[in-house]
């Protein structure tokens, strides 16, 4: 991407439309309705998956609790007991006695009660009855889709046969991903571990150099790192090879992991004084890449949110770089500071790097803000941004907590899927020429 002519928003367009937020986000639920029905983990309204991947549980916005199953849409209840309640759904609407249900209130005991009423009557409105769809008229995904529930979950079933529906290439020559973004928080490090870890899950490997002394990525793929561990420091600052100190992810069969400890905070200043200081990482992963038995597809770099000495040596290891983006308030505020800096490399360091891809994050499609953030950064950066945006979900905030990407941690969640999506994407974009 040549970038540095690209203007980015101002603060003051995302300040107009930063007004309308409150608004719109004072309509949503509360999140813990769902907590009050037994399901901890779950967000409301989205569908909970069981082991059986064609049921799912879900909690609507009332707090009420829903089992659906690719055959039968059911109430909540222990799957196991379920009924067949489409039968008895059908059955009920053709009997008369179904009016039974909807008797009206009994008459009031006063007869001077009944004198007010009948001066005066009541108009009630017509008493509506929802019926299930006939299994033959309902859609390909097999789910009944008349309620906003079973239409997330149909619009889910629908990503995931299209998703395990595709093969997706593999480069011939390893991929090097720099995720970069000043800004703290943003969700770099997500990023990198979900993407390597959905990339590795379609039969990509995939190596992830933890970056950043927080050790978050190291943390999320579930490898040592406690401060004696040998990591990415004693690769940069003592030349060790990088083959000593890369482990392996349980995560997944093809997945390595570079862990980073507490020692590479000093990093920085101690790198200062040493030869060649922009390039030592670069040195370390050409070695390595080249005596791997077997080649790596992708290289994620977690960088940490400066652009510092350490940042700089991950943009000269790299090929692409890969800014996520939070659509939130600010989330362009330094990007032409970034975007300015990958230029200095590109022209004195790294003439192959490449600002590929940009990934929109924590998406919530309930505000006017993240629309706005959205249609802002694909309008400056249109060849970019991958049509994949990653919703704000839960199970992708608390995965780490696991020692888990959101792929594996539950693999049918919104996020996991989003995750995938943006992998595919990436696969199939290819590196740029
Ligand atoms: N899509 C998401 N939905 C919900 N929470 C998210 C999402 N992405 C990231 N988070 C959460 O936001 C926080 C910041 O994310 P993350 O650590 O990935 O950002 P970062 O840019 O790597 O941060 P740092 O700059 O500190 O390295 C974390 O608590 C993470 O779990
Ligand atoms: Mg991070």
């Amino acid at each position: 991407m040549k970038h540095q002519d690209k203007a980015v928003a101002t603060a003051a367009d995302q300040a107009s439309s930063a007004e309308t937020e409150h608004a719109a986000v004072a309509d949503v639920p509360p999140a813990d309705d769902a907590e009050q029905h037994g399901f901890d983990r779950g967000e409301v309204g989205a569908p909970v998956w069981t082991g059986d991947e064609s049921t799912a549980i879900a909690v609507d916005s009332t707090g009420t609790t829903t089992v659906l199953t690719a055959d039968t849409p059911a109430p909540v209840g222990d799957i196991a007991d379920a009924e067949p309640i489409e039968d008895e759904i059908d059955a009920d609407v053709s009997e008369p006695e179904v009016a039974d249900e909807f008797e009206k209130p009994a008459a009031p005991a006063d007869p001077a009660e009944e004198l007010t009423e009948s001066a005066e009557p009541v108009v009630e409105p017509p008493l509506e009855r929802t019926t299930a769809t006939p299994a033959s008229e309902r859609p390909a995904s097999g789910f009944d889709e008349s309620t906003p529930l079973a239409r997330e979950l149909a619009e889910i079933t629908r990503r995931r046969q299209l998703l395990s529906s595709q093969d997706l290439p593999l480069p011939t020559k390893t991929r090097i991903f720099t995720v970069a973004n000043q800004k703290g928080g943003v969700g770099k490090t997500t990023t990198t571990v979900n993407l390597a870890a959905a990339l590795a899950r379609t039969g990509a490997r995939v190596l992830v150099i933890d970056l950043d002394p927080q050790g978050n990525a190291s943390t999320a793929l579930g490898v040592e790192h406690r401060s004696e561990t040998p990591s990415v420091y004693e690769v940069i600052i003592n030349d060790l090879p990088m083959a000593s100190v890369v482990q392996k992810s349980p995560e997944f069969e093809a997945l390595y992991c570079i862990p980073a400890t507490i020692h590479l905070a000093g990093a920085e200043i101690e790198l200062v004084s040493l030869v060649a200081r922009e390039q030592r990482l670069r040195s370390a992963l050409e070695t390595f890449l080249e005596e791997s038995d077997d080649a790596f597809h992708y290289v994620f770099i977690d960088c940490p949110p400066s652009l510092g000495l350490l940042t700089i040596n991950a943009f000269v290891a790299a090929n692409e770089v890969l800014i996520p983006i939070q659509c939130e308030y600010y989330a362009l505020e330094g990007l032409s500071q970034l975007l300015n800096n990958i230029q200095l490399i590109e022209r004195h360091l790294n003439p192959t790097l490449n600002v590929s891809t940009i990934l929109l994050t924590m998406y919530d499609a309930r505000t006017n803000l993240a629309n706005q953030v959205v249609q802002d950064v694909r309008e400056h950066f249109p060849n970019e941004v991958l049509q994949t945006l990653i919703p704000r979900s839960v199970r992708i905030s608390e995965a780490p907590s696991y020692g888990q990407s959101v792929i594996s941690y539950d693999t049918n969640s919104p996020g996991s899927l989003s995750y995938l999506e943006a992998a595919a994407e990436i696969a199939r974009r290819g590196a740029p020429n």
